[in-house]
């Protein structure tokens, strides 16, 4: 990673926050990119940039200026909580979407204009893409869209790789406010469904997302990291 520059958009929280860190401590220069401000315990050698993901003008002014990037990570997206489809609000399926797969899009849509030839983009969709649980068709569709698009985009923008991460569940701020007691019960709970007995940690996404950057001979393919949680 040294020499590379990586953008990763949503890096400001979570996962996102896990991979910027990882990609500088290989020795990347990291643009790490949200809505939010710089969280007050960030390290400093991260460079910070406020980008709407919604906004298609401001994502394209982004990426002209950043000028030559070798990766580009995104794992922006919305909380939402679960609907059934006789309750579903049709706005807040679209707003959904607007951030996470048409989000996603809008990235790369003007990431690809400046990544390098052996470069690459990594999405990232979710669990609920292929495991079927009422009540989530919000999820289920949006991130079967974004894991659709990664094999259609792998080949129409190659050689530049194009893969996503699929995430089960990852002990986040993606889980809605809640108070730490909450918090820790949803996950000892939502753990002793997973094969591995636990919700992961963004730690062990970033390794995946490290893969999916260094590794030249993966492109097109949705990697799962969900402690089993797919079986
Ligand atoms: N955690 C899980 O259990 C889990 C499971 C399956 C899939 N995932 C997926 O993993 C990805 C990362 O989630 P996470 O768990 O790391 O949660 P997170 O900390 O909430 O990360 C989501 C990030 O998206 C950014 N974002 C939201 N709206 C945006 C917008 N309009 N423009 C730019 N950035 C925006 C947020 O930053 P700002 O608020 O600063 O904009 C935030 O940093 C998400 O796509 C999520 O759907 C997570």
């Amino acid at each position: 990673m040294k020499g590379k520059t990586v953008v990763v958009v949503g890096g400001l929280s979570g996962i996102g926050r896990a991979v910027a860190e990882r990609a500088a401590a290989e020795g990347a220069r990291v643009i790490a990119v949200g809505r939010r401000a710089t969280p007050a315990d960030w390290r400093s050698e991260i460079e910070t940039a406020k980008l709407d993901v919604r906004d298609e003008a401001a994502v394209e002014r982004f990426f002209t200026g950043m000028g030559a990037i070798d990766h580009m990570v995104t794992t922006a997206g919305p909380v939402i909580g679960s609907s059934t489809l006789a309750e579903l609000d049709m706005n807040a399926l679209k707003d959904a979407f607007d951030v996470k797969l048409f989000g996603q899009i809008r990235t790369a849509k003007y990431a690809a204009r400046v990544i390098a030839r052996d470069g690459s983009i990594t999405f990232t969709s979710g669990l609920l893409a292929r495991k079927a649980v009422g009540g989530t068709i919000v999820k289920a569709t949006m991130n079967a869209a974004i894991e659709s698009m990664t094999r259609t985009l792998a080949k129409e923008l190659a050689p530049v790789r194009v893969n996503a991460i699929c995430p089960g569940m990852i002990d986040t701020e993606m889980w809605g406010p809640m108070s730490a007691e909450d918090h820790l019960a949803m996950a000892v709970k939502v753990g002793a469904g997973i094969p591995v007995g636990r919700v992961g940690t963004s730690e062990e996404l970033a390794d995946a997302y490290l893969l999916l950057m260094t590794n030249g001979f993966m492109s097109g393919t949705t990697v799962d990291v969900d402690g089993g949680g797919l079986l």
